[in-house]
């Protein structure tokens, strides 16, 4: 007799079946099913023949496969007793509990003194599951593995998709073909990484971004995670996801995976990022002052660096603020006696040599500006040049002969007497000053991962968002260092890269909306020559690519002409006039036929307008640009589109093309299959065009 469970929400259904006393499997999950349907036939279709080469019957690819039942793939479990001698489990399953959205698979082997739990949750408005699983053990055991509940691989999907990335050149999508063994992604440098983005996406045979079946998986857990996706011999597939193996050091009595968000969509690769996006910035992210619209940020990093003077300093915001900028953020350099990067991180006081009244009469002036005040932190740092480290050298992770990053160690979160110093030295800052926005750094790898470490910094946000529940925080870690599940769920911001170039910046954000908002995602207007690719961008770019996100000015604003202050003011009242809607809108990645181009729409949520951001990234292969197809609208509805930048026109375009004449009408189902014609432009340029339903 098998047993048999099911959670839908309107786009998917997750089957777990099970029988014998075994761990279920997951025996579907894709399309909805129909409501009623007789669930273990479905288990019974699923069951695969036997044949010659393998064992009499098919160990089951259950929700955490056990190698002690002969699974021939890679277990979801892997233990020792405290000596070191390889534990192997045999759960029998204990109960299951079922509600209208969560189900609680519970097992235990009580030879060995072990439970284990795995938790399904799927959220009907989101259409995101969350998957965690956690055990119990009697004795202390030494835990190598664990993974969150165990996924078939789709057999209908020929690649998956999985991120990579480095400093300045974030989420890059690397595709790999399913083939026979393990494909597998560990982050083993204590943070999520720029390299290693924790998320996955299974796209079905032929799914682009707009049409097609993906599956898609992400992990929130900041402390480097374990993926690996196995193709058995018998052809069936597996996904893990976990921490990296071995994280917790110590022998442990009760461990947890993080949670793993996993999606399925029929809409292409766009169903699961706007799920994604839906489900980080609604679920994931707890917003301090829900209501209050995403301020326009202005950050001194790119135009003072660690010279910091306060008269500087207010021109700046003033001038800033006059462009339209609302939170003015005071970056690194303002403690210690940090004059450049080798020295201060730790010593969490004013620098009363660069502001011999403290920060109060900066402060006061960026409030009389009507502009709200930020500062930047990188709380689990230490620089040896230090008089914290010099008062407690014992507090740093790691060997003292280790190799510096950055000139700096890393301070041991685990260590309760290390989360109070920052606790009081930051809570001081924030008690004795109106701050409202943390941006909080971390710009090394740790010396080795350790679960522990990242515990102690959740913990530490924890208590801080719970002492100063009105301060927002941003994650960044040499910009998207840092960036998943589980440090948005205590963060409300992210910074997505050190790269201000808009050319790089237009496809990082592209590649982050398979997962991220735009609510989260900051994106600067930086200098007119960037200082990490040395280009030059007119401010056009600059400004639309950052208004394609939470937006922001990282420059000094003092280098603007007076061409260049018009265009961004205008484009920073476009973007507060439209922040309402488009902060809340869905990010779909449109399939440009055009290489050249990366376009993207953004629907708003009642879907009765949107705005396509069509960038060109390079020169196409022709003379003219292939029309872009826009996705999601009504194929019968009208739709009336106008450039919001046609004096952006240029001396590229000579031609007759309706969008640069004014508004047309045109209806959905042409637009999203014959395409919109846009006006050539030279490389680096962009086009943003607002459309509503006529
Ligand atoms: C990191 C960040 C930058 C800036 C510097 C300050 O590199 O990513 O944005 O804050 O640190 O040192």
């Amino acid at each position: 007799m098998t047993d048999c469970w099911r959670l839908d929400s309107f786009n998917q259904t997750l089957v777990l079946a099970g029988s014998g006393g075994r761990l279920p499997c997951v025996t579907y999950w894709g399309a909805p099913l129909p409501k009623g349907c007789d669930l273990s036939a479905i288990a019974a279709a699923e069951a695969r023949d036997v044949t010659g080469g393998m064992l009499d019957a098919n160990p089951s690819l259950s929700i955490c496969p056990e190698a002690e039942r002969g699974f021939p793939g890679q277990p979801g479990l892997s233990l020792r007793d405290a000596s070191g001698r390889v534990l192997r489990p045999r759960l029998r399953l204990l109960d299951v509990e079922a509600e209208e959205s969560t189900l609680t698979v519970r097992a235990g082997d009580a030879q060995i003194g072990l439970r284990y739990a795995a938790h399904f949750a799927i959220d009907p408005q989101t259409h995101v599951l969350t998957l965690w699983a956690e055990i119990e053990s009697e004795a202390p055991v030494i835990l190598d593995w664990l993974a969150a509940p165990v996924l078939p691989g789709p057999q209908l999907s020929d690649e998956m998709i999985d991120v990579s990335g480095r400093w300045i050149g974030e989420f890059q999508l690397q595709r790999m073909p399913w083939s026979a063994g393990i494909r597998m992604r560990e982050a083993r440098t204590g943070r999520s990484g720029h390299e290693h983005f924790p998320g996955l996406i299974l796209p079905g045979r032929g799914a682009t971004n707009t049409a097609g079946a993906a599956w898609a998986l992400q992990y929130g857990w900041s402390g480097g995670h374990r993926m690996l996706a196995e193709e058995l011999p018998d052809g069936r597939r597996q996904v893990q996801f976990g921490h990296a193996s071995g994280t917790e050091l110590e022998p442990v009595t009760h461990a947890a995976t993080a949670p793993l968000l996993v999606t399925f969509s029929r809409a292409g690769l766009n169903g699961c990022a706007t799920a994604f996006q839906r489900h980080i910035r609604d679920r994931v992210v707890t917003w301090p002052a829900p209501e209050r619209p995403r301020p326009v940020h202005y950050n001194c990093w790119e135009a003072v660096y660690f010279d910091h003077d306060v008269a500087e300093l207010k021109q700046i915001a003033t001038r800033a603020s006059a462009l339209g900028a609302e939170r003015f953020v005071l970056d690194d350099g303002w403690f210690g006696r940090r004059d450049d990067d080798t020295s201060s991180l730790g010593d969490w006081w004013v620098d009363a040599r660069k502001y011999p009244e403290g920060l109060t009469p900066l402060i006061d002036h960026v409030h009389d500006l009507g502009m709200s005040f930020g500062i930047w932190f990188e709380p689990e740092m230490i620089n040896a040049e230090s008089e914290t480290f010099r008062a407690h050298p014992d507090w740093t992770l790691g060997p003292m002969d280790q190799i510096e990053g950055r000139q700096q160690r890393v301070l041991d979160l685990a260590n309760p007497e290390v989360r109070d110093y920052l606790f009081d030295h930051i809570g001081a800052m924030l008690d004795d000053h109106a701050i409202d926005y943390i941006k909080w750094d971390h710009n090394r790898l740790l010396p080795h991962p350790d679960a522990a470490q990242t515990r102690g910094v959740y913990a530490l946000l924890d208590r801080l968002r719970a002492a100063f529940p009105e301060v927002e925080i941003e994650s960044c870690a040499s910009g998207g260092g840092r960036i998943d599940a589980g440090i948005l769920a205590r963060t409300q911001r992210v910074w997505l890269s050190d790269s201000n170039d808009a050319v790089e910046r237009l496809r990082i954000q592209h590649d982050a909306a398979l997962f991220l908002p735009a609510a989260i995602t900051g994106s600067h207007v930086g200098p007119r020559q960037c200082h990490t690719s040395g280009r030059v961008l007119s401010m056009p770019m600059r400004a639309w690519v950052a208004a394609q996100r939470h937006m922001g000015f990282e420059m000094d604003p003092r280098e603007l002409s007076e061409e260049e202050a018009q265009v961004l003011t205008r484009v920073t009242a476009w973007w507060k006039a439209n922040r309402d809607w488009t902060m809340r809108a869905e990010i779909h990645r449109l399939d440009s036929i055009d290489t050249s181009v990366i376009a993207e729409m953004q629907i708003a949520e009642a879907s009765d307008r949107f705005v396509v951001f069509a960038g060109r990234a390079g020169t196409s292969a022709q003379i003219l640009p292939r029309p872009l197809a826009l996705t999601g609208l009504e194929p019968d509805a009208l739709y009336r589109l106008e450039l919001a930048n046609g004096q952006d026109i240029g001396p590229a375009s000579r031609g007759d093309v309706a969008l640069a004449r004014g508004a047309v009408e045109l209806p959905g189902a042409y637009l999203m299959s014959q395409g919109l014609q846009l006006p050539a432009a030279f490389p680096d340029t962009i086009w943003v065009i607002e459309g509503r339903r006529a």
